[in-house]
């Protein structure tokens, strides 16, 4: 069995809200925080929408992999990852051992509506992204699932309530 590390894990779709909950999280912890969307586009110097349309998605996929293998697996910390991290065979392995994978999810329309509110989602630049969205929504939900150690839904919570909840889990050792 895998030696499971100290950090927490956000992992999830697009507008679960894992970057506002990480945020808040390393206000409450105190663990350092680290974003693979923002430790890429620091790297590239690009944001997302560009790496993928100059480089290519795989190139962003290989990013993706590459960051995770950079973290400490016994540091204190708050991993935040992008909602696609776990389409490579090989990055579920990579984020257990960094410790408590947490998966925040949400439902379809409450999703659609976060994610609408910006529009630098490379992947939903269709014609039909509300489509797109769902298509890749199946897709993904049993890899989240597969991973998670504990799954929170964020539809009617806020971001405290989020943290609580997680904070809460983790004490009692869920
Ligand atoms: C992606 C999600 C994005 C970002 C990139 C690809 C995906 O991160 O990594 O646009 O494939 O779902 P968020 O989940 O933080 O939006």
């Amino acid at each position: 069995m895998t030696q499971r590390g100290q950090a927490i894990v956000l992992i999830g779709f697009m507008g679960a809200g894992k970057s506002a909950v990480g945020r808040r999280l390393q206000e409450r912890t105190g663990f350092p925080r680290f974003d693979t969307d923002e430790m890429i586009t620091a790297k590239f110097r690009l944001p997302i929408a560009q790496i993928f349309e100059n480089q290519g998605e795989n190139v962003f996929r290989e990013m993706e992999s590459e960051m995770l293998r950079t973290f400490d697996p016994n540091g204190n910390a708050i991993i935040v990852t992008g909602g696609g991290i776990l389409l490579r065979p090989g990055n579920s392995e990579l984020i257990r051992r960094l410790g408590k994978v947490v998966y925040l999810h949400a439902d379809e329309e409450t999703l659609f509506a976060r994610i609408s509110r910006r529009s630098s989602r490379p992947l939903l630049r269709t014609d039909n992204p509300r489509a797109t969205m769902s298509q890749l929504l199946q897709k993904r939900l049993p890899l989240y699932e597969q991973i998670a150690d504990l799954a929170v839904d964020t539809s009617r919570l806020d971001h405290d309530q989020v943290c609580d909840f997680i904070l809460e889990q983790i004490k009692t050792g869920k």
